[in-house]
């Protein structure tokens, strides 16, 4: 059952966090199903510019549309990830989203406001909620001054004022992480004073956990094992952050790198043990439970495991609610 995202949000906030999935082949939409079905967790499927020019989004959407006939207890939302202006308003057109996310993030404060805004009246005028991003997704390192490390966490202050001028529904915020296998070096993690402090200028309004595979290292191990040259000093968000995140905001944890890895290292096991092959579907099986049951231990972390139902409910006694006080359209 598809429902708004501002829905899913307002039913997960402080209680749990939605898993928002990248996804961008056959295999990993029907691992992403699987796992929400057996976990009974509500979840957000995520298609990234580069995935809508890689897989076209028509392709997408339809994989999404008999995704949701084939599973139909599966209660989701579609988003569109890491947009611009153009992407958004593609997205917007097409119908086939309940949220978008402009990501404005890279220009200076007041042009990042003035082009979420636009994204924003565009949205709402068609019941489609908007993520805005403020602050810097790249990783802390132990050794950066306060100055540098100040200059990419998101500014409380600024947070408040960007929420209320631009009308964005959620946010992703600043906090240490970034994108991709190598997060965090040292003893660096998630800033969580930092975290609070914007809950605080920012009560009840749902944050966006940007970069929050835990890219865990038995995985790189096993990749390098096979024949992989990944950093095995990598590393992502320890899975022990995530319950303190949620009850500080973090409503929503954006997971792409983690289902990379586990495609890579099935992949490269399959071939290397069996180099007499060359069937793309007998590693695609593999993946496919392997991605499941990924999706349905990380919803179980974050707290969504057996909240789908109540998740339906919550948003069929008041749809549209916005966690910031405005209403807005219920987007079926
Ligand atoms: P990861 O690189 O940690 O998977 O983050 C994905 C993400 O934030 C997509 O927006």
């Amino acid at each position: 059952m598809r429902l708004a995202t501002i829905d899913l949000l307002r039913a997960a906030y402080g209680r749990h966090a939605l898993g928002a999935f990248n996804v961008s082949s056959m295999e990993q939409v029907h691992g992403l199903f699987r796992g929400a079905e057996r976990a009974q967790a509500p979840v957000i499927v995520q298609f990234t510019r580069v995935m809508r020019n890689y897989a076209h989004p028509r392709m997408l959407a339809a994989m999404l549309e008999a995704a949701e006939g084939i599973y139909p207890g599966v209660v989701f939302a579609c988003h569109h990830d890491h947009g611009d202006e153009a992407s958004c308003a593609e997205a917007i057109a097409s119908g086939d989203y309940n949220s978008v996310m402009i990501d404005a993030s890279h220009h200076p404060f007041e042009e990042n406001v003035a082009i979420t805004r636009r994204v924003v009246e565009q949205a709402h005028a068609r019941g489609i909620a908007v993520e805005a991003e403020l602050g810097l997704l790249q990783g802390i390192e132990d050794e950066m001054s306060v100055d540098a490390k100040e200059a990419i966490l998101t500014d409380p202050a600024q947070a408040e004022e960007f929420v209320s001028r631009t009308g964005c529904d959620s946010l992703a915020v600043a906090i240490g992480t970034s994108h991709g296998a190598y997060k965090f070096s040292g003893k660096q993690g998630l800033h969580f004073d930092r975290l609070a402090e914007i809950q605080k200028r920012l009560p009840g309004y749902p944050l966006v956990l940007h970069g929050g595979s835990a890219v865990p290292v038995r995985e790189v191990e096993r990749i390098n094992a096979a024949g992989g040259k990944l950093d095995a000093s990598a590393s992502g968000v320890a899975e022990s952050e995530l319950p303190r995140a949620i009850a500080s905001g973090i409503t929503k944890v954006n997971i792409g790198t983690d289902g990379r890895l586990i495609w890579t290292r099935v992949h490269r096991e399959f071939f290397q043990k069996s180099p007499k092959e060359f069937d793309f579907m007998q590693p695609g099986k593999t993946y496919m439970e392997e991605f499941a049951a990924f999706v349905a231990a990380k919803c179980a972390t974050l707290g969504a495991a057996g909240q789908a139902v109540a998740s339906a409910i919550l948003a069929d006694v008041e749809p549209g609610f916005q966690p910031g006080g405005k209403s807005q359209g219920h987007h079926e």
